[in-house]
């Protein structure tokens, strides 16, 4: 079962070859993934197809053998089924729910007495991206200087999974010493929430908006970002009453211009009239 035909590597080109090779990059832990293998033959007769993980064999087809193809299970892969075409073979494999990047090499070899062959690798990727946004909670509205509250950020399940930052005004936060990244229990599929607190201390002397912002981050290449922000306002009571006192003050005036323009229309018109 080990790739133990290593050196035919440097075989000499061959007639036949393997026309496309397709092999998900990422595969996602909850469902099974297919490979397919395609290849021309020219006018060589087919010996063997197989499916490598890495350096295991997990598919073999030999046509002239009873059963045709055989499957096998290594560790971290469960081979779930495979078939075969006249100029194709595709192998269905269950994902390990663990993060995992592996090669999957489809070999093609010709009948004796040359025994010549084919090979494709690409890669694949166990992956499970979060469906949602980032939600930060705790978070109020309205804040008074010199107050400190604690916020929560806990991202969408993922495998791996993500990394919080917060951002307070586009200022990445370190995250102090006690503060990390925690992880929830896990999913079918290996799937995990993560959350960070925020300790946020408003400064005696800050008063306006602060810009809260929390981002989930997923670690694959390139990596896959989603965030979620929330504006607090801070401002101590006393600026809070002028604030409201202020405003009823411009609508009072507002509502009087508008008073004296309707008077002064219905004049007009009344004048108009009579004329
Ligand atoms: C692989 O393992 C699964 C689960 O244990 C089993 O259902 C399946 O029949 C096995 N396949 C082979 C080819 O041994
Ligand atoms: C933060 O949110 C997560 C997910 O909702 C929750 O499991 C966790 O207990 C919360 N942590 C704190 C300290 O509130």
């Amino acid at each position: 079962m080990k790739f133990i035909s290593i050196i035919t590597l440097c075989a000499i080109t061959s007639a036949h070859e393997i026309t496309q090779l397709k092999v998900p990059l990422y595969a996602d832990p909850r469902r099974p993934a297919v490979l397919s293998c395609h290849f021309q033959m020219d006018d060589q007769k087919l010996h063997s197809v197989k499916w490598y993980r890495d350096m295991d064999e997990i598919f073999r087809y030999n046509p002239s053998q009873k059963p045709p193809i055989r499957l096998f299970n290594v560790t971290g892969i469960m081979v779930q089924g495979g078939e075969c075409q006249i100029d194709s073979c595709m192998v269905k494999v269950m994902p390990p729910p663990v993060a995992t990047r592996a090669a999957y090499t489809c070999e093609v070899s010709t009948e004796g007495p040359k025994f010549q062959i084919a090979r494709q690798t690409k890669h694949m990727t166990v992956v499970a991206m979060p469906d949602l946004d980032p939600i930060i909670s705790g978070a109020p509205k309205v804040l008074k200087p010199g107050e400190q509250i604690f916020l929560n950020c806990s991202s969408d399940y993922s495998l791996p999974p993500s990394d919080i930052n917060w951002y307070i005004d586009n200022e990445l936060q370190k995250p102090e010493a006690w503060q990390r990244t925690e992880l929830s229990a896990v999913q079918p599929g290996g799937l995990r929430k993560s959350w960070r607190v925020l300790r946020l201390r408003v400064p005696a002397t800050v008063s306006g908006a602060l810009r809260i912002r929390c981002e989930s981050i997923l670690l694959v290449e390139p990596p896959v970002v989603r965030d979620t922000a929330t504006i607090i306002t801070v401002h101590s009571q006393t600026q809070l009453s002028k604030y409201v006192s202020n405003n009823r003050g411009i609508k009072l005036t507002a509502n009087t211009i508008l008073l004296i323009a309707v008077t002064w229309t219905l004049i007009e018109i009344s004048t108009f009239m009579s004329l």
